[in-house]
């Protein structure tokens, strides 16, 4: 199985990518950290715990990461994932999983001075590229990042921006220039994978108590693009870049240049993938293009009920 790091902001996508991580056999996950994004990071932190904890799951580390951007003031998206970040099902309870006595740093150099592992990203890269900034010498630990953000077309925060990378684009900068072998899934991908009236059927067809609460977020989450987006059915933006760890044939990439726009006046954070060559600048990343959709859902489902054990 290959060694894996989350590095998240749940976020109700964010969840399915926890679940879907500590599911699949062909990933074995070390650790989970976290970072302002989709709610502060302290709510991120307790939704993190929270979905451990309904998973069952007692052995893989939480960290908290940044409560900011590298340089810019912090922008939640509690339009999209509510007041608590993981709005939907209440609870009233303290998530039994605890939090680290560990930062997401000090995590993230710990297991990375242990061991080689690939870290998924599913928010802003500020603790990534701190990491990097601070400890270059664990990027030869570092098998890969691979990072849902950025898209090879329009945004969905601003015209040219999507939110990952909108949040931290100084972060991301850093990230994509370390050297580190970089993935990019973006909306062009993730906005294939939406949770229509058919997954949520077979969500609820497993009709365990985590799957209900799994079909609650997604409901929360449909209602909120169908208002903001006027999406039919809310995209799956983040298990995608678990699922390109677990088997990189469900999301096709093609290499190309990438360069994160950090200085434009009406662009920051717009991912500039020159994948027809006009630059000549060598190809620095994989860039997600295809999804295998009915291998990805598959994943995804078996995830959850697999885990269902209550
Ligand atoms: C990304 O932004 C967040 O709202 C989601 O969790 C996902 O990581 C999609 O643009
Ligand atoms: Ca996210």
């Amino acid at each position: 199985a290959t060694p894996l790091i989350l590095d998240c902001d749940p976020g109700h996508d964010d969840a399915l990518a926890i679940l879907l991580a500590v599911a699949d056999p062909a990933v074995e996950l070390l650790a989970v950290t976290t970072v302002a994004g989709n709610q502060t990071v302290d709510k991120c932190t307790v939704n993190a715990r929270r979905v451990l904890s309904l998973a069952g799951v007692s052995d893989i580390p939480v960290a908290r990461g940044a409560d900011r951007p590298l340089v810019r003031r912090l922008r939640i998206a509690d339009d999209v994932h509510g007041r608590t970040g993981l709005d939907g099902p209440h609870f009233t309870d303290e998530p039994s999983v605890p939090e680290s006595p560990y930062t997401a740093h000090e995590l993230l150099v710990d297991v990375l001075r242990s061991r080689p592992a690939t870290i998924v990203a599913t928010g802003a890269l500020t603790n990534i590229a701190r990491l990097l900034a601070d400890e270059p010498g664990l990027a030869a630990n570092i098998t890969e990042i691979v990072w849902m953000g950025g898209s090879t077309e329009r945004g969905n925060i601003a015209p040219l921006a999507e939110a990952n990378a909108y949040v931290d684009p100084e972060a991301a900068d850093v990230v994509v220039r370390s050297g580190v072998p970089f993935t990019m899934c973006g909306l062009n991908v993730t906005h294939q994978a939406l949770v229509t009236d058919d997954v949520l059927a077979r969500l609820e067809q497993i009709g365990t108590p985590l799957a209900r609460i799994c079909s609650e977020w997604m409901t929360f989450f449909a209602s909120t693009y169908r208002e903001l987006f006027g999406f039919e059915a809310p995209p799956l933006h983040d298990p995608i870049a678990v699922a390109r760890v677990i088997d990189p044939a469900i999301v096709r990439c093609v290499e190309a240049n990438l360069v994160i726009e950090t200085a434009g006046e009406w662009t920051a954070g717009a991912t500039v993938v020159d994948l027809d060559g006009y630059t000549g600048r060598p190809a620095n990343a994989r860039i997600a293009v295809g999804l295998d959709r009915d291998a990805f859902w598959d994943k995804v489902i078996a995830a959850i009920a697999g885990l269902s054990v209550c």
